[in-house]
């Protein structure tokens, strides 16, 4: 199905691979040499083509610039030994922005045409996916409204893009988080389970006044009672307590992280128990207090298994056991890190080859 689209493809004359630090690269400051892009009008996606990676020309009067009309998402693909480039469910994040788009007003992209674009941007762009241990390449698909209108109303036209640079690790070492009770990120009734900018921007001020407190990052509760914990900046949030993993239900105020997903699927793999609940902050710090918290981590495409090794609470500093003797996070990221780059097998058929 996906090698009946047309797509248009311009290639660079100057590749700038050369300029790029595929050994070490950082996160989010590096794009591949070129962009996939697809137009909405009319009732139809058209245009689909490949272009090199550049900037838009966008009218002053772009309803995204002035009311945040887009939506996006992020996925990895790594290089296998045998220099395979595997991709990590993007399928999963191809339905997730069409759950996105439903819930912003804006047109869906199909399954087809985001993984044909995803497919041939790759093939052109692969010898930017780079292979040192720790490093991937990051692809960010996003959709914006484009209409030159500043009255509120759904956009008549979109574009969809996709781009993608070589990334290394989002947080370097284990991260000390501070559970958030005045700020929000999401309401009941609102976008949180959406993957839109706009939730990414409210919370940049929360995230900036924690971090000149010396966190890395917040954990967001209810937007009600602030009693429960939801879910961590850029990643879902995951505890084991007794030996038990525990998370909050993905629901409307949690995004429904592919990351947290894949955990919860190779804890059950492994046998271990899975509670899928509202959790309190004072179960969080009890446990921590009385010992029965053993791990507590992030999961996200781009945070993979971020470990935590202290959690603030209303003045008080709780710290986690030694991180280094953690076995079911760093169990994890090895498992994910091996079925990612094709080193073990994928029973749950999450690796798209290109
Ligand atoms: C991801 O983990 O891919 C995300 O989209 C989080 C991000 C805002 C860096």
């Amino acid at each position: 199905m996906t090698e009946t689209i047309d797509i248009n493809i311009t290639k660079t004359k100057h590749s700038k691979i050369h300029e790029a630090d595929l050994e070490k690269p950082q996160f989010g400051s590096v794009y591949s040499d070129h962009m996939f892009l697809a137009d909405y009008s009319n009732g139809q996606w058209q245009d689909l083509r490949i272009v090199p990676y550049g900037n838009l020309s966008i009218s002053p009067a772009n309803t995204t610039l002035h009311y945040a009309s887009t939506i996006f998402e992020g996925l990895k693909a790594n290089r296998s030994a045998d220099g395979e480039i595997l991709v990590f469910r993007p399928d999963a994040n191809a339905r997730r922005l069409q759950v996105s788009a439903e819930r912003m007003c804006m047109p869906p992209v199909p399954e087809e045409l985001f993984m044909s674009g995803l497919t041939e941007l790759l093939k052109l762009d692969s010898s930017w996916v780079p292979s040192a241990p720790g490093t991937s390449l990051y692809i960010r698909p996003l959709q914006l409204a484009m209409d030159p209108y500043i009255g509120i109303r759904p956009s008549n036209s979109y574009q969809f893009l996709i781009i993608t640079g070589p990334v290394g690790a989002y947080y370097a070492e284990p991260v000390k988080v501070k559970i958030e009770t005045k700020y929000t990120r999401a309401a009941q009734g609102g976008t949180g389970f959406a993957k839109t900018g706009g939730n990414y921007a409210a919370a940049l001020k929360p995230a900036v006044d924690a971090q000149k407190e010396g966190f890395n990052q917040l954990i967001w509760t209810d937007a009600k009672t602030h009693e429960f914990v939801e879910e961590s900046g850029t990643m879902n949030l995951m505890f084991v307590i007794n030996d038990t993993l525990v998370t909050a239900p993905a629901g409307d105020t949690i995004l429904n992280g592919i990351t947290r997903d894949s955990i919860i699927q190779l804890a059950k793999d492994k046998g271990m128990k899975v509670e899928e609940r509202p959790v309190r902050v004072s179960e969080v710090i009890d446990s921590i207090k009385n010992g029965s918290m053993q791990e507590a981590f992030g999961a996200g495409t781009a945070a993979t298994v971020a470990q935590i090794k202290l959690i603030h609470h209303e003045g008080v500093d709780y710290h986690l056991p030694p991180v280094e003797d953690w076995k079911y996070s760093a169990d994890f990221l090895d498992t994910l890190t091996k079925i990612k780059t094709g080193e073990i097998p994928d029973p749950h058929n999450w690796i798209y080859k290109i």
